[in-house]
């Protein structure tokens, strides 16, 4: 682990290793691997971050008739005063009846979980699941609780393991925070 990053000028600490990161996927591999055992679930893992922890969790779990795919939430300035409108895109297959688990790298707002949620449900699955590598409870505007989560974190600024500065530095196998 490098003792500091730092990306467009701001330095960033080491927050989370990769030995613990590792583990808390496992753990959670374990939890969905008990609850989807002889099922065959759809993994939709929601781009761009969630990509690495998707890739390690789904291998963890193990659940050999689980299938992965990949969403994206565009998002755009909307014409209504309500602010951004986002909008469900790359969906291919049908969820009809499916066990559906959206894998997502960070909850913050909860708002794009909340409005997946909502999109995804019309499409008539038979359950659907949320998981999250971390989960920012006091940057809730929602109150939405994940299922499963890795870490509960305070909200602050991170980057490495899927997370981005200015699509910069996903590539780090740990995570930092900016240094205060
Ligand atoms: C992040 C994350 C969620 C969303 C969570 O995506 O992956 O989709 O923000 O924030 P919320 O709880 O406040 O709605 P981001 O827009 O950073 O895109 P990226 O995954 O491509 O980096």
């Amino acid at each position: 682990m490098e003792d500091k990053v730092i990306v467009d000028g701001l330095t960033f600490v080491p927050y989370l290793r990769r030995e613990e990161i590792q583990k808390q996927v496992s753990r959670v591999a374990a939890e969905l691997r008990h609850d989807l055992e002889g099922k065959n679930p759809l993994f939709l893992c929601v781009l761009n971050g969630a990509f690495i922890f998707a890739a390690d969790l789904i291998r963890e779990a193990g659940l050999n008739d689980a299938s992965i795919s990949f969403v994206r939430y565009s998002s755009y300035a909307g014409l209504q005063t309500t602010g951004k409108v986002k909008q469900l895109i790359g969906l291919s297959e049908s969820l009809e009846g499916r066990d559906v688990v959206i894998v997502e790298d960070i909850v913050d707002t909860g708002l794009t979980a909340v409005q997946m949620i909502q999109d995804l449900k019309k499409l008539n699955p038979n359950s659907v699941r949320f998981v999250t590598l971390l989960h920012k409870p006091e940057s809730s505007k929602t109150g939405f609780q994940p299922d499963y989560v890795a870490f509960t974190i305070p909200p602050k600024f991170i980057i490495g393991y899927g997370l981005d500065l200015d699509g910069k530095v996903r590539n780090l196998k740990d995570i930092y925070v900016i240094e205060e």
